[in-house]
């Protein structure tokens, strides 16, 4: 039995992002992919693929890939995926709010689709998970591209009105996740073009930045206003640079630093360091857990508690995952028994879905759940039995 480091109320659980696995989203992605899928199959056919990655549907050289389409159907199946959830053993889940659904017009929000949203935090809350909540994870409405998107200065009161909408409909919320990623997403989206909105330019790099950090402001207080003892904080995406603190620090720290104390906890989306390593997930990426033992170490600089919002592994085999998984509990375990203060794990994703960082699309298979996306029938990989065993383990251990 493991000993008991992990205080009773810990969170387990896994993530997903709405336009990952909705489906059926109609926002500044998917008209992105619809430019771009032809492009990317191109590209795709110089490279190599082994035949596990060709043998599955879609595969990188196919269009569909590249399209999120129906995605999961995870608007229409949610329940049916919570019961996965509890089934596996998860306590809480993080999930996010899609913009585009609650404002598709300027100023005109729908009901029915917040509505939506009260029965997804119903659905969690009745088999006792605790609904972690993304305000803006990568998508906008078109409107709100197409005023200028993120460079805009009023884009920050627009994502208020947005924050103020739905966060005042949705008071049962305790743990609110405002921005994921933003420097995933400035860096893809206003450096080097990859990604929506497709710019390269310092300038914009910069302001979206800014306005980015503003609107995180801005919903921090609002959300506060609302509801004072709700907690608040960003998920930020981090890498350990070994021999590089001047990287680290401009990637890791400079936007968490510059939130100061208007943020309750830190919010960690772990993958990879910078150190050269033996074993390679299916996207490339070094495998490294010490990484993240002494990424968490640095992150406790804070001073505020933890909560690892997104680590997990493309492995369309799941020949990888248990022991990825493990490594990584047994990193942060480490972390805490030299008194980092982490309070919850959500391992990324509980479904495979559409991967939106440099438009893979849909073959990187991170889910614990695998999906078939031409019948949306759902299999548990083995890995996730694994997963529900470690947590009660750790839990009742
Ligand atoms: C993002 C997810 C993404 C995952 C794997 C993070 O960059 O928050 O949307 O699917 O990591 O790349």
């Amino acid at each position: 039995m493991a000993e008991r480091q992990f205080p009773k109320n810990f969170y387990w659980g896994a993530a997903t992002s709405a336009h990952q696995v909705e489906g059926d989203n109609h926002n500044d992605w998917t008209e992105w992919e619809a430019r771009r899928a032809k492009f990317k199959v191109t590209s795709a056919k110089l490279k190599k693929w082994p035949d596990y990655i060709l043998n599955n549907y879609p595969n990188p050289l196919q269009e569909e890939n590249y399209i999120s389409g129906r995605a999961c159907d995870h608007y229409n199946r949610f329940r049916e995926d919570f019961d996965i959830a509890k089934f596996l053993g998860h306590n809480a889940h993080r999930f996010s709010i899609e913009w585009s659904r609650i404002e598709p017009e300027e100023g005109k929000f729908n009901e029915k689709e917040i509505e939506h949203y009260r029965e997804v935090i119903r659905a969690l809350r009745e088999r006792g998970m605790e609904p972690f909540v993304t305000l803006w994870h990568y998508t906008v409405p078109l409107w709100f591209r197409d005023k200028g998107g993120w460079v805009n200065k009023k884009s920050v009161d627009h994502f208020a009105r947005y924050v103020r909408r739905i966060v005042g409909s949705l008071p049962e919320v305790n743990l609110w996740i405002t921005l994921n990623e933003v420097n995933i997403y400035t860096g893809y989206g206003y450096w080097s073009g990859v990604e929506p909105p497709g710019r390269s330019s310092l300038v914009s790099y910069f302001f979206a930045n800014y306005h980015f950090w503003q609107a995180h402001r801005a919903a921090y207080r609002i959300i506060k206003e609302i509801k004072k003892e709700a907690k608040v904080g960003i998920a930020h995406s981090v890498t350990f640079f070994a021999k590089n603190p001047i990287k680290s620090f401009f990637w890791n720290h400079l936007f968490l630093k510059s939130l100061g104390d208007l943020q309750d906890f830190i919010g960690v989306n772990y993958y990879k360091s910078d150190r050269s390593s033996s074993s390679h997930t299916d996207l490339g990426w070094g495998i490294d857990p010490e990484g993240f033992y002494l990424i968490l170490k640095e992150m406790s600089r804070y001073q505020k508690p933890i909560y690892v919002t997104e680590n997990g592994i493309a492995d369309a085999c799941d020949s990888m995952r248990t022991k990825f998984i493990k490594d990584h509990i047994e990193a942060m375990k480490k972390a805490m028994a030299e008194g980092v203060d982490v309070r919850g794990y959500f391992y990324w994703s509980l479904l495979d879905n559409f991967e939106m960082p440099r438009l893979d699309g849909f073959w990187p298979r991170f889910g614990l759940v695998e999906i078939d996306y031409k019948t949306q029938e759902r299999k548990i990989r083995p890995s996730a039995w694994e997963y529900k065993k470690m947590i009660e383990e750790h839990r009742y251990g």
